[in-house]
């Protein structure tokens, strides 16, 4: 406490003798350590924080962030879809430590740590799903050639599906957004899972997507209608047969992976229309590396991101990002993609730097 409030006081003349304070007073616990201060377990942290260690800047842990300010209670939600920004996870299913569900070993990466569950309590809104036809039905996988191997599965659709059902059964103003990696080709094979998951339910129609750079439908209207689940598909043809969006219909992107995380460079991935293309109302930014590393993640989901954000800002025809998709969405230096969300937000609903100026 005392050292935050030093720290107010004086950011800009001695920011170095309380960086020192810092590593000595240790004055919070129990809930009442702010963003930054030092801490020895996430209870320490106040809400919406939590103790972790970004080891590559400092030793010792501190208290960052670990949930979205939510844009529709701080500012409101009746402006149109494009109009705010959403927290994306990238491989969203493939969580360290999920358990094997085909009784081998799994050798492949791991991209998230929090269950997709504990992903949108946090406020993550858009989910990015490889899906793939194996034993008869529909599993989260990873692979090479589309095709998914007991040992790159992590589990079926259902159980994923499922629980972003219960949360969109338990918050009724929320969406939720599925971009797909989608390798299914098992006919309506999607649409079953849908279906017995209970997500039908909430499904928004492809008719009432813009096809021209229009604006969306207002957010409030989406919710009266109870038309909050947004899927996009990498299968242009399930358009027609399934009436499930192709993503890049709608949605400019830029490069993934490590050539999109080139500092002042960005780009469209090879799928996506180049980003200025103004047809496409929606614009996904994303920015993780390859071959995902949790030690250095915490840096590029800050500093990096931020810049990148700026960059594809003016790469997309002065466009802020709607989606920013990143790995191991809750390690940072402090404020990471959930600071970065709200300077979106921020821009999108009121020109501010910060989501929380627009209500003031
Ligand atoms: C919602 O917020 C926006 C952005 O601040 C504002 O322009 C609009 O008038 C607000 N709408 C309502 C109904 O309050
Ligand atoms: C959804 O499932 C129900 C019964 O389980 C079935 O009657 C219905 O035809 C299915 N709808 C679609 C679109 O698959
Ligand atoms: C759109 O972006 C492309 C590629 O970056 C560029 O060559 C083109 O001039 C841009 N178009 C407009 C209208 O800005």
């Amino acid at each position: 406490m005392f050292c935050s409030l030093i720290m107010g006081l004086f950011r800009r003349i001695i920011p170095l003798i309380c960086l020192a304070l810092l590593s000595y007073a240790s004055a919070c616990s129990n809930g009442a350590c702010k963003l930054h201060d030092s801490c020895s377990s996430n209870g320490d942290c106040e809400p919406g924080l939590y103790c972790f260690n970004c080891q590559l800047e400092f030793s010792g842990s501190r208290c960052v962030r670990s949930t979205v300010s939510n844009p529709f209670e701080i500012v409101n939600n009746s402006l149109p879809f494009n109009k705010y920004a959403f927290l994306t996870t990238h491989n969203s299913f493939a969580i360290d430590g999920e358990p094997s569900h085909t009784g081998v070993p799994r050798v492949t990466f791991d991209n998230q740590e929090d269950t997709v569950t504990q992903q949108l309590n946090n406020g993550v809104r858009a989910l990015m799903l490889d899906t793939y036809d194996f034993k008869g039905d529909v599993w989260l996988c990873h692979s090479t050639g589309g095709k998914c191997y007991d040992f790159t599965a992590f589990e079926p659709a259902l159980d994923t599906m499922m629980e972003i059902e219960a949360f969109l059964s338990a918050n009724p103003s929320e969406i939720v957004t599925l971009i797909l990696e989608d390798y299914v080709q098992a006919p309506n094979g999607l649409t079953k899972v849908f279906n017995e998951s209970g997500l039908l339910q909430y499904w928004f129609p492809v008719s009432k997507m813009p096809q021209n750079g229009e604006d969306w439908p207002l957010v409030s209207d989406m919710v009266a209608n109870n038309e909050r689940l947004l899927v996009f598909t990498s299968i242009r043809s399930k358009q027609e047969t399934e009436g499930i969006a192709y993503q890049w219909n709608f949605m400019v992107e830029n490069q993934y992976g490590d050539d999109g995380m080139e500092a002042g460079k960005c780009f469209n991935r090879a799928e996506s229309s180049l980003l200025n293309d103004t047809t496409k109302s929606l614009v996904l930014v994303n920015y993780f590396p390859t071959i995902p590393v949790k030690l250095t993640s915490c840096l590029q989901n800050s500093m990096g991101l931020v810049d990148m954000l700026n960059t594809c800002y003016i790469a997309s025809g002065h466009r802020w990002a709607n989606f920013v998709a990143v790995n191991y969405y809750k390690r940072s230096d402090g404020g990471g993609a959930f600071q970065a969300t709200d300077m979106l937000n921020g821009r999108l609903l009121c020109g501010c730097q910060d989501v929380h100026n627009c209500s003031q």
